[in-house]
């Protein structure tokens, strides 16, 4: 496997060259990606150029329904989806809650679904809002000391047949934890439910494939994914057309219309072409134009990001294990978890997160919306953590520059 040219990878990210940031090292990815710069030229190119409704008869119009139709035709196949399963709605909090609304019209007294205390609160309080209209709601309970998932318990919550839909997620976005979801996702299905995957957190690291994982619904967010500010669900195409149209009455027909009722920002959607173009660059400069599928070339270049990933969390997470006042949370070995990493200190991560600003880092101190998470490792969600998120285009320097800027901090 060649090494990642990280040369080539910066280049293609405009903050890494802006003057206003030199010095300055990142670790908020897992709240929102750098974009790189084929999303933004297309972004521009498209307010610039051809920003009207598009498809209508004119030659304009045209050129924008064809820009915009480019942005999900480029991106499924490195997906492993089809682009009938491909569904864009503003954001994956959004696209969850309109998807329990389809569901709230299918169950009835007497199903249930499950949902988890490890989730983001995007793929578990839409849920646990159907227990208002009688429907039950199991909660799948993590181990307070690791934050993890017991396969044993969804065995448990299957068993009676009752569940029809269960909302876990594939990385977790604090204790970064990857979750085995295709097993899972097998066992679901055997069930007769339905498994709606959370891949916020872990996209980011290798995008999803859909087809393999298995899963019947799989969400990310493309702002964290180097794109625009998008959510994109997957749907199996039989379970969309299940579900009860969401969208205008008349559009019912419009499989890409049912499920995300929002008008689409038609510039945004056109600006995903830009997350595929960018991924054909690396994987042509590394691999060469050898007609190997899309879906296989974001396996070996997701490889690439992984490897190089892994080699930056060693010296991270040996740094924090060495450290007694801080708890990091989830598992402590790299080869277990995402570049994402959370630590709970000796004082409150927002007060942490400002320090660190000081030496010319960025990151987080909060709950990151996973405030049940928190609670449940018994953290104070207040208190909250201090998260340190990476992704391929960090660099060792500035992994150095962080350990560097905790030593003073803490
Ligand atoms: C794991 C996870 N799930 C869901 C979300 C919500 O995504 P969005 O902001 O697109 O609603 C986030 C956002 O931070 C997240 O980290």
């Amino acid at each position: 496997m060649p090494e990642l040219d990280l040369d080539l990878v910066r280049e293609q990210f405009p903050a890494f060259s802006d003057p206003d940031l030199e010095g300055w090292a990142f670790f908020e990815n897992a709240g929102g990606s750098y974009p790189c710069r084929q999303v933004i030229a297309r972004l521009l190119g498209f307010y610039g150029a051809v920003k009207v409704q598009p498809h209508h008869p004119y030659p304009l119009a045209q050129r924008a329904g064809e820009a915009m139709d480019a942005g999900p035709a480029s991106l499924a196949p490195w997906l492993g989806a089809d682009l009938d399963e491909f569904h864009v709605g503003p954001s994956t909090t959004q696209n969850t809650y309109v998807l329990a609304n389809a569901f709230r019209s299918i169950l009835s007294s007497g199903d249930a679904v499950v949902v988890t205390e490890q989730d983001h609160e995007a793929n578990s309080g839409a849920w646990r809002r159907l227990a208002d209209a009688g429907i039950e709601v199991r909660e799948w309970k993590v181990d307070p000391d690791r934050g993890s998932l017991d396969v044993a318990d969804l065995e448990g919550f299957l068993s009676d047949g009752r569940v029809k839909v269960v909302a876990f997620p594939h990385v977790s976005n604090v204790v970064g934890q990857v979750n085995r979801v295709r097993d899972w996702c097998g066992r679901i299905k055997a069930a007769g439910a339905v498994s709606v995957v959370d891949g916020v957190a872990a996209a980011p690291h290798g995008l999803p494939d859909f087809a393999g994982l298995e899963a019947d619904v799989y969400l990310f967010s493309t702002y964290k994914t180097f794109g625009p500010h998008q959510g994109v669900m997957l749907v199996r195409r039989e379970l969309a057309e299940r579900l009860p149209n969401q969208g205008h009455f008349f559009n019912e027909s419009m499989l890409a219309k049912r499920l995300v009722p929002a008008g689409p920002d038609h510039a945004q959607v056109a600006a995903l072409a830009g997350i595929a173009e960018y991924l054909q660059l690396l994987d042509l400069h590394h691999f060469g134009d050898d007609g190997t599928p899309a879906r296989e070339r974001m396996v070996r270049l997701g490889g690439l990001w992984h490897a190089h990933e892994a080699t930056l969390l060693a010296p991270l997470l040996e740094y924090l294990r060495e450290r007694d006042d801080v708890r990091i949370l989830g598992p402590d070995a790299p080869d277990e978890r995402a570049s994402t990493v959370a630590v709970v200190g000796p004082r409150p991560a927002p007060e942490l997160a400002t320090a660190l600003a000081e030496h010319q880092v960025m990151a987080a101190g909060s709950h990151f919306y996973a405030y049940r998470l928190l609670a449940a490792m018994g953290v104070d969600p207040e208190h909250g953590a201090l998260r340190m998120s990476f992704v391929h285009n960090t660099t060792r320097a500035e992994i150095d520059q962080l350990i560097d800027a905790l030593d003073a901090v803490l």
